[in-house]
């Protein structure tokens, strides 16, 4: 009878542990896991929010704190470049055709984006934000 009345005082303790955290409660979610809701629309329509359609579809690995990220801003600071240019959204110098290009091929530790991750319209939208050179 005591075991049960300890283990069933466990499990209360347990409940309310669980149902109010400590104070503060639990720490934000870093920022690449929150993957933001895919904007409305056609995926198929040209013209859509390439920013946004980027935090979506790529933002998980290419936000702050992605594993894209932390890999690319270890590459431009191999090469005396400021981390921030870790953030692709930073670099100045990708072409459209590049990023579709490494999109749809893969590149190194990226994996390919298929037309289902990505549409051809989305994809349009996402390297001209990204393609500042041009
Ligand atoms: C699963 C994680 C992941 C996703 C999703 C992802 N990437 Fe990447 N990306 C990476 C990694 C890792 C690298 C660095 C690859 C390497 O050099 O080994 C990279 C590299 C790149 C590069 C090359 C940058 C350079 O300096 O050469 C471009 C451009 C790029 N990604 C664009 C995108 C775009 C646009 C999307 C969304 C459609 C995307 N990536 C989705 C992980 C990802």
């Amino acid at each position: 009878m005591k075991r049960i009345l300890f283990a069933a005082t466990l499990v209360a303790i347990g409940a309310v542990a669980y149902a109010e955290p400590p104070a503060g409660g639990p720490p934000p979610m870093p920022p690449y896991i929150l993957r933001p809701a895919a904007p409305e629309g056609d995926r198929l329509a040209p013209g859509r929010d390439g920013k946004a359609l980027f935090e979506v579809h790529c933002g998980y690995c290419h936000l702050v704190g992605g594993m894209g990220t932390n890999l690319l801003t270890k590459q431009q600071m191999m090469a005396g470049n400021p981390p921030e240019k870790g953030l692709l959204s930073n670099r100045e110098d990708l072409t459209a055709d590049y990023v579709k290009a490494v999109v749809r091929m893969g590149k190194g530790a990226m994996p390919q984006q298929t037309k289902v991750d990505l549409t051809d319209a989305e994809l349009e939208a996402v390297s001209k934000y990204l393609g500042k050179a041009g």
